[in-house]
């Protein structure tokens, strides 16, 4: 049996904890953002952010719970291939991807709605050695309602959801037997280049020998369809670019209208990546009082919300080989838009 081991930031133990407990195992979540650091990381964020020009915000700020449920909508809607994609692939090779491993448990970074996990959750328990499985997300709601669901369908495994940063160091829990990490989705393409390459070495620097590291990537292709995926004629990706503003008016009692800020999506072919903006399409001008701040924006001025860089088999092997992987397989939906890596440490 893997421990039911702590995670635990920097030293620290969790912010609060809530445990359901079952007989033998359980489930449980661990929160380690406490809303006083949440605030403070927010506030040094978005001062950061929209103080010079070009304006900029990171992406996790998208993920309040209405951001969480519009990125499940994103997943279904017929633009939005990656996540079908990456199903396939999962289909198709889960259950000999988890037999070369034999994780006793599953730790997923970024692990949203889990949707997908369920497929190697399923080969996990068919393989025999699966025990534990732990998602991580800076989303409570999306954590909580993963966690509720999951401990439903899978009575035999202790589940431990963790309310997290992924970016801050989160030592991963269930050391000790094979874990297999994943990170799915493609959320890697939303780091900058030197934030992929470092967080590949963060991932390696918590792993032994017998754990593996499983990374979604998703692919270069045609640019049209790439727009189409980040531009869907419903107006979802839409929404959940514009919810990033909502998200600072209910936290930082800003005044964004949301509705003054259209929803573009660039496709930046030197540096290999969609790149997401909210356009001004007036003269206005945003307070933030709780910062202290008022913002002018121009006509047409943008903040840019989000990165998501397109992969080769080469460039996601040589981004895993920087951060000291090896990768062991490569595997590819029928029509090559996304690539999983299973990787190793060297
Ligand atoms: N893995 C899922 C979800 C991908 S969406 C899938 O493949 O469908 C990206 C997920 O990463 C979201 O659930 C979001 O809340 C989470 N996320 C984004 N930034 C994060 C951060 N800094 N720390 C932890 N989770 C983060
Ligand atoms: C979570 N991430 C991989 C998504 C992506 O495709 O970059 C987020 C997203 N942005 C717009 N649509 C979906």
């Amino acid at each position: 049996m893997p421990s039911r081991a702590a995670a635990v930031v920097r030293g620290s133990v969790p912010w609060s904890e809530s445990r359901h407990r079952r007989s033998r195992i359980g489930t449980e979540i661990r929160t380690f953002i406490e809303p006083a650091d949440l605030r403070r990381a927010l506030v040094a964020d978005v001062r950061e952010g929209l103080t010079p020009r070009p304006r900029t915000l990171p992406p996790k700020y998208f993920y309040d719970a209405r951001g969480s449920r519009l990125f499940e909508e994103i997943t279904r809607l017929p633009e939005y291939y990656l996540t079908r994609a990456e199903r396939s692939i999962l289909l198709r090779a889960a259950s000999s991807l988890v037999a070369g491993v034999h994780p006793a448990s599953l730790v997923e970074l970024g692990s949203g709605s889990s949707g997908k996990t369920e497929i190697v959750l399923d080969a996990g328990e068919r393989e025999g050695s699966l025990r534990a499985y732990a998602p991580i997300d800076v989303s409570r709601d999306a954590i909580e309602r993963a966690v509720v669901r999951l401990a439903g369908r899978y009575p035999e495994l202790d589940i431990v959801g963790i309310v997290g940063d992924f970016h801050e160091d989160l030592e991963l829990p269930f050391a000790g037997a094979a874990r297999l990490v994943l990170l799915l989705g493609s959320t890697i393409g939303n780091f900058g280049p030197d934030e992929a390459r470092a967080f590949a070495g963060r991932v390696r620097g918590h792993l032994s020998v017998s754990d593996a590291f499983l990374v979604g990537f998703d692919l270069v292709k045609d640019r049209r369809e790439l727009l189409a995926a980040y531009d869907d004629t419903r107006g979802v990706t839409a929404a959940f670019n514009r919810n990033v503003l909502r998200v600072l008016n209910d936290r930082l009692g800003s005044d964004f209208d949301p509705d003054a800020f259209r929803h573009r999506a660039d496709w930046n072919e030197e540096e290999s990546r969609i790149e997401m903006h909210l356009v001004s399409d007036r003269r206005q001008t945003v307070s933030l009082p709780s910062l202290d701040l008022e913002l002018e924006f121009e006509p047409g001025e943008s903040i840019r919300t989000e990165l998501s860089h397109k992969y080769t088999r080469e460039s996601a092997t040589a981004l895993l080989e920087d951060g000291s992987f090896e990768v062991e397989r490569w595997e590819t939906d029928e029509e090559d838009r996304f690539g999983l890596a299973l990787a190793r440490p060297r």
